[in-house]
């Protein structure tokens, strides 16, 4: 045995950390953060651009940079996408997605119960119904389970593709088409993921994506919309501003517009600032996303063979953005003990980082959880949207967790790993050892 190896092993040997025995490592992980991880010269050139010229308003001023509308063709060509519009955040590219479709009280929106609050927002601030479908061992929507819920109501369907890689859309884009449905596809946790070459986002109707601090770019808050769609474009246009499109001096056009892009506007432009940020770590999404990929792929095809551990499905390795690890156990009781003895072996980042997780413990991203959902809750005291007579029909959809099976059950029995984009060959290693030591003494 070579002495790196017998060293190895003694460190998986050992006795649990969480036991009191050494714990693997004792630094913290890198920030869970990517493209923050990235920040640099880039970032702060555009930026002092921007505040150097006094412009950061994106449509007009003294001196505009044009920070916002570079980034938009940049991610347009990128993406092969004919559109592409800046907004405030993916929550309100949701919102101007879903308004742009048209969605509104009498409709449903079919999405995954394993997703982000954000998206159930989105729906019911429109006055539209949320129809909860379950998921597969994607961790995105179950085809299966759209096809039996589909109605006549359906309007739209919200696919997210989660935790960094893309979900089973292709299927999903078959069975909207066969039923008239618009798709809006939610690429927030998964920006520069691909699916058998095609960037996800660009399979429906809309792609949205979200540059808050958490995902793969960063611009602190910050959102994208793509499509091809001139129709759907100038829609989405009208309802991120103030419900109208501007002329080319940036000016809003009240009279010469065509009546069908006039309606009501949610204010979500894009500041030059976020702009200028979202541009420069633009550059370097591939830089970023093949570092997690890479350092995910080499710890988890070291994991692959253990016992009593399973993973994720991944359709597509190689288009895989690498931010999550998602691992499945045998029941919530080991995957409980598992986590907490990961994190004990040094598997986690500085105080408060969200490194190591349960699924139980990933809050909002479960509808379930969602108690405003859960309680059919309002901002108005008429009770509005549920109370509509025109959304009557889905007085016995349920939000409960006992209503999608596989929900309940992976939410129960598969944890997370945060893959930091930063992270070292030594990083990585005492990754794989301590989930052997682990899973030697747990599974
Ligand atoms: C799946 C998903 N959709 C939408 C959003 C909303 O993005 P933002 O935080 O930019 O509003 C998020 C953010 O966490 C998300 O994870």
């Amino acid at each position: 045995m070579s002495d790196g190896k017998a060293a190895v092993d003694s460190r998986i040997d050992g006795k649990l950390a969480i036991e009191g025995g050494s714990p693997v490592r004792t630094q913290p992980l890198p920030p869970e953060f990517p493209g923050a991880n990235y920040y640099g010269e880039k970032e702060e050139e555009y930026v002092l651009r921007v505040v150097k010229a006094r412009n950061p308003f994106r449509f007009y001023g003294p001196d505009l940079q044009n920070m916002c509308d570079k980034l938009e063709d940049e991610f347009a060509k990128q993406r092969g996408s004919k559109y592409a519009l800046g907004v405030s955040s993916g929550t309100e590219a949701l919102y101007v997605a879903l308004a742009a479709f048209g969605v509104g009280p009498g409709d449903e929106v079919l999405l995954q119960g394993y997703q982000w609050t954000s998206c159930i927002n989105a729906i019911v601030r429109l006055g539209a119904i949320p129809r909860m479908i379950d998921i597969d061992d994607t961790f995105t929507m179950s085809p299966e389970d759209l096809k039996n819920k589909i109605s006549s109501r359906s309007k739209a369907i919200l696919f997210v593709h989660m935790s960094g890689a893309a979900g089973n859309i292709e299927p999903v884009m078959d069975i909207a088409r066969k039923n008239g449905l618009k798709v809006l596809e939610d690429s927030a946790q998964s920006n520069g993921a691909k699916l058998n070459g095609k960037y996800i986002g660009t399979y429906g109707d809309i792609g949205i994506f979200s540059f808050q601090i958490n995902k793969n770019i960063t611009a602190g808050e910050g959102g994208m919309i793509i499509c091809d769609d001139e129709y759907l474009y100038k829609r989405c246009f009208a309802a991120h501003d103030l419900g109208y499109a501007r002329n080319d001096k940036g000016q809003l056009m009240q009279t010469s517009d065509e009546e069908r892009y006039q309606i009501f506007g949610a204010g979500a432009r894009m500041s030059e600032v976020t702009g200028a940020l979202a541009l420069a770590q633009l550059e370097k999404i591939d830089k970023i996303t093949t570092a997690m990929r890479n350092a995910k792929w080499k710890i988890r095809k070291q994991l692959e063979d253990i016992p009593g551990l399973s993973f994720r499905r991944i359709l597509d390795p190689s288009g895989d953005s690498g931010c999550f690890m998602i691992t499945i156990y045998k029941t919530s009781e080991i995957c409980k003990n598992f986590t907490e003895a990961l994190k004990a072996e040094g598997i986690r980042g500085k105080e408060g980082s969200l490194h190591t997780l349960s699924m139980e413990e990933w809050g909002l991203h479960w509808f379930f959880n969602n108690l405003s959902l859960v309680n059919r809750r309002s901002i108005s005291p008429s009770g509005w949207p549920w109370t509509l007579a025109e959304n009557a029909f889905s007085k016995d959809y349920r939000y409960d967790r006992k209503s999608l099976p596989n929900c309940d059950d992976l939410a129960s029995r598969s944890a997370l790993l945060m893959v930091p984009s930063s992270l070292t060959d030594e990083d990585t290693n005492d990754i794989v050892v301590a989930y052997k030591k682990v899973a030697k003494h747990v599974l």
